[in-house]
């Protein structure tokens, strides 16, 4: 029987990592966007704020068809052994007795939050776009209430502020000297199969 194709020490495959950077820069334009203008850089920053996100929706339905049509969601998901993880390491302890994981507690914890938040910006965001004109469609405030229209811009806003801190969360984490096999994974592809050893 002839087995999968499988690139060896192929740790994130070149479509993922071209989805991970383009999401990443898109995400940081978004936030550069929202939040220079609030410390007192003024700029025309709402056409590129919109486009950066349907630029990030289009990415996140990309990685949606990658996960889902190659990956499997198995690698991401949080067990059992997650939570004996994050207490063992709370202990001082090593998780040489869990199962080995392509992705560790910390980094399933961390995607979860950083997917929900994503998702809540887009989900927001999106209703938003009847805000503005573009040379695409003209504004139409009056297709959701004033209370509506509240509640969406403080979701948008209080996400945007969670997702700014699981970014610097993320990227002081990335540029750890003993995370370094995992940075150039991200850049190269090739890289430790498991991120928490563990029993095979
Ligand atoms: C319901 C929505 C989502 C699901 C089910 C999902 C699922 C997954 C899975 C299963 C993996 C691991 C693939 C593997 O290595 O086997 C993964 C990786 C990843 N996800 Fe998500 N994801 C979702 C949303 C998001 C969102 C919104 C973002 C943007 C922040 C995101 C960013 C990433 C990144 C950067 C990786 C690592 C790149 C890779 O090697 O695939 N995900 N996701
Ligand atoms: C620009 C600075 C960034 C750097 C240096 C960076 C670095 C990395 C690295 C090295 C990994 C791979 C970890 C592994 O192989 O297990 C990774 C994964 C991931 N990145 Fe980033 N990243 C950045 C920006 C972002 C942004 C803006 C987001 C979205 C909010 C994001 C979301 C993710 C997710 C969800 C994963 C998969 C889960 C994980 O491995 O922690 N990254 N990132």
């Amino acid at each position: 029987m002839t087995q999968p194709m499988r690139l060896r020490g192929v740790r994130h495959h070149l479509a993922d990592r071209l989805f991970h950077w383009g999401m990443a820069l898109t995400v940081i334009i978004l936030a550069a966007t929202a939040f220079l203008p609030v410390v007192g850089i003024r700029f025309d920053w709402v056409p590129l704020h919109w486009t950066a996100g349907v630029a990030l929706l289009l990415l996140v339905l990309f990685h949606l068809v990658r996960v889902f049509s190659t990956h499997g969601a198995r690698e991401m998901v949080p067990r059992a052994d997650d939570v004996r993880e994050i207490g063992q390491v709370m202990r001082g302890g090593t998780t040489h007795s869990l199962s080995g994981a392509k992705y560790d507690a910390f980094q399933k914890g961390f995607h979860l939050a950083a997917a929900l938040t994503v998702l809540a910006l887009l989900a927001t965001g999106l209703p938003m776009l009847a805000k503005i004109d573009t040379r695409f469609w003209r504004r139409d405030p009056s297709i959701l209430s004033d209370t509506t229209w509240g509640m969406i811009y403080v979701m948008h806003g209080a996400a945007a502020m969670v997702l700014l801190f699981l970014v610097i969360l993320h990227v002081y984490f990335a540029v750890l000297p003993e995370h370094r096999k995992f940075l150039t994974a991200m850049i190269f592809g090739v890289g430790p199969e498991k991120a928490r050893k563990g029993n095979p």
